[in-house]
């Protein structure tokens, strides 16, 4: 039994606790961010989809609750027919697939959510520029022209890539992922260990055109869960090539990431904003992502190394379970207070987030359950 089990059984017994009441208000629908204790409902072609089937498939692993299945279920079922919607479809098929397909393929063998997430990889190896070698991330949402905009949370959607070359046996789906994951070492990330949100190329000649601000503060600031996208995505690339390149800029991200910590462990929305004070808001869901790709970082370390990565994360995810948790707040449908969405457009500014949810609960299960 490691040393985390005292607090991190408290905070599961409180998630599920949590899960077990939300579960009935929420149903088979997509929440987003939450406003005034109740989670927004978002498409389920929208980005955020495939987070509460992942959290319910988690539920249903530590307790076998078949109401947590099928409820994941009917939000695969929903989810799927997106694959039809070509127009409304982007990068985040990864996370939407990932967690709703892939994991019903694997808990209960089902061969029709298998066919989904390869059609989704597909669809995602079709948004490869082979002149700028990136994965173009969106379409031209508000007639603004993007395609030949990059972004740094599509390294979490690389894995679905890695998993479909494994599944049928064709490396096609790796390469492009690798050469997506190359560029982003080249043209996202900075000496300090920062990274940007948006890079922009030539969609023609593939040249770079510049960095954007995106969802951080200005396009040469340190978004804090672009950071904590790129620390994951940078891991699990390794965990799926063993190229040491992508281990060593997760550490190196980690490194700033973690450098730039608040006392409390939950960073502030950007790392590099012109003032710091008690009127900034946080960022919960950063630090929850960051918790997660940490333990799996760990994992992949000598066990030295490993254990350092490790004793940051569990404290990290100690002070969410402390300082940010609606645990007993009958009112509220999230887990964790105060992430931060989109500060520039007051999206889902100090709200709970569901991915902040689902990366918390992952983060939480991983410690728990380390030997
Ligand atoms: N664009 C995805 C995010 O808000 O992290």
């Amino acid at each position: 039994m490691n040393t985390e089990s005292n607090w991190a059984e408290s905070a599961w017994q409180k998630v599920i606790h949590k899960l077990e009441r939300t579960s009935k208000s929420i149903g088979a629908s997509f929440p987003n961010g939450s406003a005034n204790g109740r989670y927004e409902r978002s498409s389920p072609h929208d980005w955020v989809s495939g987070f509460w089937p992942g959290l319910l498939w988690l539920a249903y692993q530590e307790t076998k609750n078949d109401r947590f299945k099928l409820l994941a279920v009917e939000c695969e079922r929903q989810i799927s027919h997106t694959l039809w919607e070509f127009e409304h479809l982007h990068h985040d098929v990864g996370f939407m697939f990932g967690l709703s397909s892939i994991n019903q393929y694997k808990l209960m063998q089902d061969e029709e959510a298998k066919r989904h997430a390869l059609m989704a990889a597909s669809l995602l190896a079709g948004r490869f520029n082979a002149a700028g070698k990136f994965i173009r991330a969106w379409p031209n949402w508000g007639g603004e022209d993007h395609s030949g905009w990059a972004i740094i949370d599509c390294l979490m959607n690389l894995p679905l890539l890695y998993w479909a070359s494994k599944e049928i046996d064709d490396p096609r789906y790796r390469h492009i992922a690798s050469l997506h994951a190359d560029t982003v070492l080249r043209e996202f990330l900075l000496a300090d260990g920062s990274v940007h949100h948006i890079v922009s190329f030539d969609p023609e000649t593939g040249e770079r055109v510049g960095a954007r601000a995106g969802q951080g503060y200005a396009a040469d600031s340190a978004w804090a869960r672009g950071a904590a996208w790129a620390l994951y995505g940078f891991t699990l690339c390794y965990f799926y090539t063993g190229q040491a390149s992508y281990m060593e800029a997760a550490k190196r991200v980690a490194d700033y990431f973690l450098h730039h910590l608040p006392e409390d462990q939950v960073p502030y929305w950007d790392f590099k904003l012109p003032e710091f004070g008690t009127q900034v808001p946080r960022d919960s869901s950063a630090a929850a992502i960051a918790a997660s790709g940490l333990l799996e970082l760990a994992a992949l370390l000598p066990v030295e190394e490993g254990a350092e990565y490790q004793r940051h994360a569990a404290a990290m995810l100690r002070s969410l379970y402390e300082n940010y948790g609606a645990w007993d707040d009958e009112e509220e449908e999230g887990l964790l207070l105060h992430a931060t969405g989109y500060f520039a457009q007051d999206i889902h500014v100090d709200a709970p987030l569901i991915y902040g949810d689902y990366y918390f609960v992952e983060a939480l299960l991983k410690l728990k359950n380390t030997p």
